[in-house]
């Protein structure tokens, strides 16, 4: 199995390395467009293969599509963080063109492949690269979801004294602070968590959740990478490994929850096809009101996409 990188920053290279320390594929390229970076990134993984004691191999090159050719999946996390001065709509405008340059390349080299995007704004940089991919919404899709739920589950694991293993989680919506934790689908070893803690205690847990990636830029001053690669390389896993694994995942949505022409954070089955089912579960009222604010948030942020588009 081949894998493909493009970013060699922070997450990219963690999901690289992720990637071959568990030998989820047995070859992995890892692209940047900064000249020697995803080389050095690369060399700098493969040298801890003696160490680490595994075979998968790791090569880097920079902006040499060639080298990516054939790949079975993709992972894209090229893009850059918010900088002073720059408003959401720059953000967008910037990394809407590097993830549209970068998903054009990857689909004339790798027609085949299956796209994971991770690149912020997670849920509109999704729904770019679904535009200028020219695929199947099941082979176009993106992470969050399971780094929100690990946020979630660490921080329960934490406050229950118990193996993060056991908890088992769905949150739903977008990437920002208008997700749907689920408490009435979290459970500990089969325990509903609602019997194990009481409702204030984990409101501030839900709190805390929705705003985990906040927390860590105020403390590191940049984003997360040690979860979101590791997130994204479990979904590489499930998919290479045909496992059919269940995630929340950054879909296409065409009907489904009430919802049409929206990427939004679903449970689904992640498989050899990609996103092989969409689970619909059956959302109280107050649970739906949340997944429809946040669907209308996400709404919003894809209408800026759109306009640039028409505007283009
Ligand atoms: P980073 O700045 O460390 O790495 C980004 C890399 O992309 C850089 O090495 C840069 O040279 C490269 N790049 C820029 N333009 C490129 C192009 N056209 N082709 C190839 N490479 C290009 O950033 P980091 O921390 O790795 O984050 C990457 C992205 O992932 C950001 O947009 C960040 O907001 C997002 N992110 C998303 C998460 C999620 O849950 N979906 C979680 C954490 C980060
Ligand atoms: C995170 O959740 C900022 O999307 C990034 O860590």
């Amino acid at each position: 199995m081949k894998v493909t990188v493009v970013g060699a920053g922070n997450v990219g290279a963690t999901c690289a390395d992720v990637l071959a320390t568990r030998e989820i594929a047995n070859e992995i390229v890892l692209l940047d467009i900064k000249e020697g970076f995803a080389e050095g990134k690369a060399l700098d993984i493969w040298q801890t293969a003696p160490i680490n004691l595994y075979d998968s191999r790791t090569v880097g090159c920079t902006n040499d599509y060639a080298r990516t050719a054939d790949s079975d999946v993709v992972v894209i996390t090229s893009g850059l963080p918010r900088k002073p001065g720059m408003s959401r709509d720059d953000l967008i405008a910037t990394n809407a063109g590097i993830v549209k340059t970068v998903t054009e390349n990857v689909v004339k080299h790798s027609p085949n492949a299956i796209i994971i995007v991770v690149s912020n704004p997670l849920d509109v940089m999704t729904y770019c690269a679904f535009l200028n991919a020219n695929m199947p919404s099941s082979r176009v899709f993106g992470m969050a979801g399971v780094l929100d739920t690990a946020r979630y589950r660490a921080f329960l694991a934490e406050e229950l004294n118990v193996s993060p293993k056991d908890i088992q989680a769905v949150l739903m919506g977008g990437h920002g602070d208008t997700m749907v934790p689920l408490p009435r689908y979290t459970t500990v070893a089969g325990i509903p968590v609602t019997e194990l803690i009481d409702e204030a205690r984990l409101n501030e847990i839900i709190e805390r959740t929705k705003f985990g990636g906040g927390e860590i830029v105020k403390l590191l001053g940049t984003s997360a990478w040690y979860a979101p690669g590791a997130a994204a390389a479990q979904m590489v896993e499930a998919v290479v490994r045909d496992q059919k694994r269940i995630f929340p995942v950054c879909a296409w949505l065409q009907g489904e929850y009430g919802m049409s022409d929206i990427y939004l954070g679903v449970p689904v089955v992640l498989g050899k096809n990609g996103i092989e089912k969409i689970i619909e579960l059956q959302l109280n009222e107050a649970e739906r009101a949340l997944l429809v604010d946040s669907a209308e948030a996400v709404k919003g942020v894809m209408d800026v996409l759109d306009n640039m588009n028409a505007n283009a």
